[in-house]
């Protein structure tokens, strides 16, 4: 998940712990001040009465870790992004202290804070069928008798290949977010949590040497097979039973992750495990000169990219809020191609517009509050900054959207003094995405793109946007390798960029629909003109529809001269 995805949250639902009242207080008056809605619920009990799926929600717990483990059981199945507040004393998950609330959500609802997405463990046992955060423990039951045996014998298969036979205390699989605490028992490794979805067996007491912990994939299935009597218990106890001889307890990564928001006033990793741990290969401080330059990290780039220039800034921001868009597009395309829907498609895709629209123009809102900003789906807001306006186009394609076919897209553009300098497109089903700035230069996920060099029209592929009579297809067809029709129109000219097509056309076409191809097809080398080889000059005109003529620039030529020869003449 996307933190800038954050910044639509229009409700906050927060599991409280007694002793909690300041904090909770706090929150209050926030939410009031602010219009977002806030519903409360003491832990351990359900959210359902007070949940509404179809509002953007973040979950807040204010408690310790123990209360944050509530919360996770609650948020995780149902994909609520959660900020754990510190109530309590020692803690590693909720990381955000009572006195940093309000700066801490200041950043969240600004899109600013991260979202780490936390693995979870799956067991399904006799009378156990539970999801935890942190690990599973199979463990001895002490014998009523002391003199009767006191360890505990498990067999452990792999994706059904046998590991072995452990022999001690017992067991734990732990997710990297308990790997800390479970490894410190037992010399295992201490798993750096933060989008690592890793399983980790480790033995407990064991009483061979050589026994090792193991590294599993969240995809592999673990099946222990008691010999003996043995405990269960799931992140300290939220689930439990105990266990008899050849009874067979399955592990596997959880299907639904935890999303955890990460804000800045939450220690690092390395920071909380030193302060609370003693952790020994650093003081709790991090001395200046090992401080690196913290990494582009989803969420944070508006307050990471100080020095860099608007446009460049503004790169990040429209990446950023462009992939935080397809995540509810991905969503709702998936809910388009159920059968189940089929009747009401029209609804889902214009939440689908909705919701990307509200993204972007929030993220760019945020960040760029001088600007202006058209929207096909919102209207115009006029900024101060004259200099700057930006044109999104939050979902191109909406007929493929409608269909469940995946050649849809998320379109960003900047316009300064009237040119188009930057431009992001992005491809929620294929997690594609295209950028570029116009002196710069286009990239597709991070590298160079450039153009064909074709100049002859019998070798070259063709792509037709908008062509009501098929007289393009019809004219182009025989005469080059293809003419394809594909129907996002801002994707169509970054296949032009990244050299798939030597050549685009549009009948006419909306300047939003094209504003930030336009951006990256040149600046990957595209000449890009009207139907008589005049330069497309880019004017933000919502009643107005042009043609547009893109190509490699060598095909160019030949392109003109085919199309001044009968493209206006129906086709027998
Ligand atoms: C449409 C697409 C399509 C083009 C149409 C546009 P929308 O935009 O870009 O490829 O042929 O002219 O209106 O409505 O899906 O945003
Ligand atoms: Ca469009
Ligand atoms: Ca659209």
């Amino acid at each position: 998940m996307q933190g800038r995805r954050l910044a639509t949250t229009d409700e906050i639902i927060a599991i409280v712990s007694p002793d909690s009242e300041g904090p909770l207080e706090t929150l209050t008056e926030w939410t009031t001040e602010r219009g977002i809605g806030l519903s409360t619920v003491d832990v351990g009990d359900d959210i359902g009465a007070v949940y509404d799926e179809s509002r953007a929600t973040l979950g807040i717990t204010l408690g310790g870790d123990g209360t944050f483990l509530e919360g996770v059981k609650t948020f995780a199945p149902r994909e609520i992004p959660q900020l754990g507040v510190n109530t309590g004393t020692l803690a590693f998950l909720a990381r955000v202290e009572p006195e940093d609330l309000e700066d801490a959500l200041e950043e969240v609802l600004h899109g600013r804070a991260a979202v780490d997405s936390r693995q979870q463990v799956h067991v399904t046992a006799p009378g156990v069928d539970a999801t935890g955060i942190n690990d599973v423990m199979v463990q001895q039951v002490p014998p009523e008798n002391p003199i009767d045996r006191k360890v505990t014998r498990l067999d452990v298969y792999a994706d059904n290949e046998y590991i072995g036979e452990f022999e001690g205390t017992g067991l734990a699989v732990s997710t990297p977010t308990g790997s800390t605490g479970i490894s410190l028992s037992a010399n295992g490794p201490v798993h750096y949590p933060v989008n690592n979805h890793t399983l980790q067996i480790v033995p407990l007491h064991t009483h061979n040497l050589g026994v090792r912990p193991i590294v599993v994939s969240p995809e592999t299935e673990l099946r222990i097979i008691t010999r003996g009597q043995a405990s269960l218990l799931v992140d300290g106890g939220r689930a439990h039973t105990i266990l008899s001889r050849d009874d067979e307890i399955t592990v596997t990564g959880a299907a639904k992750r935890a999303h955890v928001v990460r804000t800045s006033y939450d220690d690092h990793f390395f920071t909380a495990i030193t302060k609370k741990l003693g952790w020994n290969l650093r003081d709790a401080t991090v001395p200046p000169e090992k401080q690196l330059e913290p990494p582009s990290h989803p969420g944070t780039a508006a307050t990471d990219c100080e020095g860099m220039d608007t446009v460049e800034r503004a790169l990040t921001v429209a990446t950023e809020a462009a992939k935080a868009a397809g995540e509810p597009l991905r969503e709702l395309h998936g809910q388009v191609e159920s059968i189940a829907v089929k009747s009401d498609k029209s609804d889902i895709v214009t939440e689908a517009d909705h919701q990307a629209d509200r993204i972007i123009t929030t993220a760019v809102g945020n960040e760029f509050p001088d600007h202006a900003i058209f929207s096909e789906e919102s209207t115009r807001q006029t900024g101060e900054n004259t200099a700057y306006l930006w044109v999104i186009d939050p979902l191109d394609g909406t007929g493929n959207f409608a269909h469940g076919n995946p050649n849809y897209s998320v379109s960003v553009a900047l316009i300064k003094d009237g040119e188009p300098v930057m431009g992001v497109v992005y491809v929620p089903e294929t997690d594609e995405l295209f950028t570029a700035i116009a002196t710069q230069g286009a990239w597709r996920d991070g590298d160079p793109i450039r153009t064909t060099d074709r100049d002859r029209l019998d070798e070259s592929m063709l792509i037709s946007g908008y062509d009501p009579d098929g007289l393009f297809l019809s004219h182009f067809y025989q005469e080059s390798r293809g003419v394809r029709r594909l129907g996002s129109a801002a994707l169509n000219l970054c296949y032009l960029a990244s050299g798939s097509a030597d050549a685009v056309w549009e009948h006419d076409t909306y300047s939003w629909d094209i504003a930030a191809g336009l951006v990256i097809a040149r600046a990957a080398g595209a000449t890009i003109t009207d139907e008589s080889g005049v330069p497309f000059e880019f004017v933000l005109d919502t009643d107005d529809r042009r043609a547009l003529l893109g190509s490699n620039g060598s095909l160019h030529p030949a392109l003109l001269e085919h199309l001044a020869d009968g493209l206006t003449t129906p086709v027998e």
